[in-house]
């Protein structure tokens, strides 16, 4: 991990970049304090792909998607929706973990647009080699990522199912979300929400398999 600095005006940027590897993007500037990219993982050809926003503390150090509590709770709604893990690739909209100091906690920091834009190059790597038939976009930054729109709201999208590019697109929330919910009612109507979108994904791809 680069020396995290305040200022990172100097680091070098190539929007036009189209990196071998994610070790190699300098698409934006959010590799220069991350400890590394982090990809995508899952069997492929996974016929469900869960979108989130970026790796978090735990991802960075990881080198991997969902490895902390929000993924725990991805798994445990997972199972509660009776989707086999095996049938879902795991991903994020942003690659790099962006974050700022906050005494010697590094804090998220929710990615901006032209972060998520410069990211979808990977994802579409990611659509390309995976194919998935359903996406589910798990909050708003991995929704307006998925829609290319980014005045898409979640709100306004919940309970729907979506279409774009080819791709059906389920929009929830994010785990996070679920998580940190002021009170247990909210918690757990936001988890129960999760649980719902990962069930209809499931039963959107088995819908298509029957064709
Ligand atoms: N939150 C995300 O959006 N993605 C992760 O990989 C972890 C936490």
């Amino acid at each position: 991990m680069a020396a995290h600095s305040d200022t990172v005006a100097d680091v070098t940027v190539i929007p036009d970049q189209q990196p071998a590897s994610l070790e190699a993007c300098r698409r934006c500037r959010l590799w220069h304090d991350a400890t590394q990219g982090v990809a995508g993982e899952g069997p492929r050809q996974a016929p469900i792909m869960m979108v989130g926003e970026q790796p978090g503390d735990k991802e960075d150090l990881a080198g991997k998607p969902f490895v902390g509590p929000a993924g725990a709770l991805l798994d445990a709604a997972l199972a509660d929706a009776g989707v086999d893990r095996d049938d879902v690739f795991v991903t994020n909209a942003v690659k790099h973990f962006k974050w700022s100091l906050r005494g010697k906690r590094r804090m998220h920091k929710t990615p901006g647009q032209r972060e998520i834009e410069a990211c979808r190059y990977w994802l579409e790597k990611e659509y390309a080699a995976v194919d998935p038939r359903v996406v589910v976009a798990l909050g708003a930054t991995a929704l307006k990522s998925v829609l290319h729109d980014y005045r898409a709201g979640l709100r306004m999208n919940l309970g729907k199912v979506l279409s774009c590019e080819g791709r059906l697109v389920v929009p929830t929330y994010h785990p996070s979300y679920a998580l940190r919910a002021p009170d247990e009612a909210s918690r757990h109507e936001a988890y129960g929400t999760i649980v719902d979108a990962l069930r209809h994904a499931g039963r959107l791809v088995r819908q298509h398999d029957r064709r």
